[in-house]
């Protein structure tokens, strides 16, 4: 039995540190993957950008980042940074979450 095939997500840089203010988020478009891209003080957080209730867009929404949530802006889901889980109704699914590189000035995200 032969072990099914691993593909290496692929490292893009997103933009620079200095790019995006702390506390605010932005999207960006790569490829398929429309991410939320999150700074919260120095930390970098990447979601999809797209609320798992509907077609909304997440980082339009409010940031709260002493709970580090943002909230959809059409019905008010908020969504951890971290997990991507859902924090309240009405959205029940989770959005992706990507891993984060800061090298040096360039901010990365690792896209499956
Ligand atoms: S579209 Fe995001 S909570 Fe409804």
């Amino acid at each position: 039995m032969s072990s099914p095939m691993r593909r290496q997500g692929e490292v893009v840089r997103l933009c620079s540190v200095g790019d995006i203010e702390p506390d605010s988020a932005r999207r960006f478009d790569v490829g398929p993957h429309r991410i939320a891209l999150i700074r919260v003080g120095d930390d970098f957080y990447a979601m999809g950008d797209r609320c798992s209730h509907a077609d909304f867009s997440l980082s339009e929404g409010e940031l709260y980042p002493d709970q580090l949530e943002i909230e959809c802006w059409k019905h008010g889901s908020t969504f951890s940074l971290v997990s991507g889980e859902p924090c309240t109704l009405p959205a029940t699914k989770p959005v992706p979450v990507y891993e984060v590189r800061v090298e040096g000035d360039d901010v990365m995200v690792v896209v499956p």
